[in-house]
């Protein structure tokens, strides 16, 4: 490995489009120095002020926060400002836009699709004591135990990384994504809710998580150790569960069909080269 106690170079080796300009995605190279304890964030912060003013990116909170730098670094799903180049172990930085969504422009993917299929399971607390809600009379009480049964899947930053990793949303467009459903059962399993049946509407139905082959991908990549695709098996139990109460006899993945000429995405450009 090399010593990063002093300063060396690295490359940079960037997917780049401007639909403007291209017909195609490219890749171009740029050369920077490397002090100790670069980000890949900070890499690209240099090659914008002095190499190419018109990289595009997303980026905010430059600690692992808002979610907004996930991108393709070196083969995987990952934030740019949560990953040092030490941590790469190559001279070699290979960064594109994450898999698995239209690009935008050079690192920014087209994050709409998650956020609307987010929206539609209504990811938020859901109350029948709207009085209650709108004029308070007390803190709704959680034990230890109930807090647990949602708590880790609230850390999610929705940064699009488990979409990104995850082989169904790659070949699936009817699939709603690891991000969306674990956030749906983020509140299902919050004792103050009560809106498991209306999210159920869209649970139950063809984008829900009988598409998911439980690859466990998305729980692998997840920078804030967020387990997805737990959160999808436990919907599952719950939604077969509320099958049988209700004494309904056909099995409910059952109406995850194959979606009529399924494949590969398109306009979704080929992953780069793995470099580790
Ligand atoms: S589950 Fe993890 S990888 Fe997926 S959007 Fe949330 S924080 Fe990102
Ligand atoms: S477990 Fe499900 S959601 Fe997660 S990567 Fe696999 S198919 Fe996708
Ligand atoms: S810049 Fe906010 S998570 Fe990376």
């Amino acid at each position: 490995m090399a010593d990063h106690t002093v300063t060396s170079e690295v490359v940079f080796r960037i997917r780049r489009f401007d639909p403007t300009t291209d017909a195609d995605p490219h890749w171009e190279d740029y050369r920077v120095p490397w002090p100790p304890g670069m980000t890949v964030l900070e890499g690209l912060k240099q090659i914008k002020e002095s190499l190419s003013p018109t990289l595009a990116w997303r980026s905010s909170c430059r600690m692992g926060v808002c979610g907004s730098c996930g991108m393709f670094i070196n083969g995987r799903p990952r934030l740019a400002c949560n990953t040092q180049v030490s941590e790469l172990e190559s001279s070699l930085i290979t960064v594109a836009p994450l898999p698995n969504f239209n690009i935008i422009r050079d690192l920014v993917p087209d994050l709409i699709p998650m956020f609307k299929a987010h929206t539609e399971t209504q990811p938020y607390i859901i109350r029948d004591d709207t009085n209650e809600q709108r004029q308070p009379t007390g803190e709704y009480w959680q034990s230890a135990h109930q807090l647990e049964q949602y708590l880790q899947f609230s850390y999610c930053i929705k940064c699009g990384c488990c979409m990104a990793a995850c082989p169904t949303c790659a070949t699936d467009p009817v699939y709603a994504g690891p991000m969306p459903l674990a956030q749906a059962h983020r509140y299902n399993s919050d004792s103050r809710d009560g809106g498991f049946a209306a999210r159920k509407q869209v649970l139950s139905g063809e984008r829900g998580p009988w598409r998911c082959h439980f690859a466990g991908e998305c729980s692998r990549v997840c920078p804030k150790g967020v387990d997805p695709a737990r959160a999808i098996q436990l919907m599952k139990r719950q939604l077969v569960f509320d099958y049988l109460k209700l004494g309904k006899q056909k099995c409910p993945a059952s109406i995850a069909k194959v979606p009529d000429g399924m494949k590969r995405r398109e306009g979704i450009p080929e992953a780069p080269p793995r470099t580790i």
